[in-house]
């Protein structure tokens, strides 16, 4: 066990660079120690109940042309689909009946949804639900007209701190996205933002640089995902990204934001059966549970055809082996009705 461990058992602060750097390689009893800090500083914060979100896949249309997504435009494979607005209505009827007051709207960058976005948050926000967006990099109008319609949260990763690194494998700026960022705090809602863990050309440095950067944006929610070798992409030879890295960066995330919504993202599972519990047991608290239905989510292939599409069985029984309980609504409403 290293002297930093040992000195500082529980609730430790790594502010130095050095000391980020050093957790996140730390491995066995050092790494034990950290996922315990972790764990600790979640339970101090009030923060152990774990949040469920439904998330609906509206549309793989997209603009970008992120090197590591299927539903990148070059990709002529993919076979595009957008819902309408009756579509989400009804798998959020299913959302809301499992007692998740989080419905979690995602697509590629998807111009052509905008106006179909608004009008599913105005009747999604008819149930006492919130709305959860992650839909790109729009306008600082666009981001106003969905606080009006009634969403409060937006989740834009910055991917990697690494503005070279960035424009490379994402092809747009780095300060495009994060002005972005900022324009979401500044309407008003929540920002979640994070990295990729495992992208060609990343260092460790980077990913320290990844931590600093989520500190100054200071966030509300805050993820670490290991990189996914996808089909039909440029980097579809490459590995998949590291766990032990990416449970590291979690807990260090755990520490330095107690009150975050951090998740254990399906990326997690998929590169490891049980990475989620992994992930909870570093200090995550979120599982986003797929609402998706099957015929939509095999044409949403952001994380590899076969990627790992969580069940609510699979959300309940991996909380439970953390020895965690979800925080739901007591008496699931029925919504269906208030829709027509
Ligand atoms: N591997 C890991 N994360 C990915 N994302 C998209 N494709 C991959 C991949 N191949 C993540 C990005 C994006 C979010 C919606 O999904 O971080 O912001």
């Amino acid at each position: 066990m290293n002297a930093y461990c040992e000195a500082r058992p529980v609730l430790f602060q790594p502010t130095e660079r050095a000391d980020i750097s050093r957790l996140l390689t730390c491995e066995g009893e050092e790494q034990q120690a950290l996922f315990q800090a972790a764990r600790a500083a979640r339970q101090a914060a009030g923060m152990d109940a774990v949040k469920l979100r439904g998330v609906i896949e509206l549309s793989n249309y997209c603009q970008k042309t992120c090197d590591y997504c299927a539903i990148r435009p070059q990709n002529k494979e993919m076979i595009r689909y957008r819902m309408d607005v009756d579509t989400i209505l009804a798998i959020t009827a299913e959302i809301v009946a499992e007692g998740i007051t989080t419905v979690f709207l995602q697509s590629g960058q998807d111009p052509k949804s905008d106006a179909m976005v608004l009008e599913a948050i105005r009747r999604i926000r008819q149930a006492d639900v919130n709305v959860l967006l992650n839909l790109g990099e729009k306008s600082r109008a666009t981001y106003a007209r969905y606080v009006e319609a009634g969403a409060d949260s937006y989740i834009l990763k910055f991917e990697t701190s690494d503005p070279v690194l960035y424009q490379n494998i994402v092809g747009t700026p780095l300060a495009k996205r994060l002005e972005c960022a900022r324009w979401i705090q500044d309407v008003g809602m929540k920002l979640g933002t994070g990295n990729i863990i495992g992208l060609p050309g990343q260092t460790l440095d980077t990913l320290v640089d990844d931590i600093l950067l989520a500190q100054e944006l200071q966030p509300d929610f805050v993820s670490s995902s290991p990189f996914i070798p996808n089909e039909n992409t440029p980097l579809e030879h490459l590995g998949v990204g590291d766990l032990q890295l990416t449970l590291n960066s979690i807990a260090i995330c755990r520490l330095l934001f107690p009150h975050a919504l951090i998740p254990a993202v399906s990326a997690l599972e998929k590169i490891k059966k049980g990475g989620q519990l992994m992930g909870l047991n570093a200090g995550a608290n979120v599982l986003t549970i797929n609402f998706t239905p099957k015929d939509f989510r095999d044409k949403y292939a952001i994380y590899s055809k076969e990627r790992f599409v969580v069940s609510l069985d699979h959300a309940h029984a991996t909380i439970a082996a953390a020895g965690l309980r979800p925080r739901q609504v007591a008496n699931p409403v029925e919504v269906v009705s208030s829709y027509n």
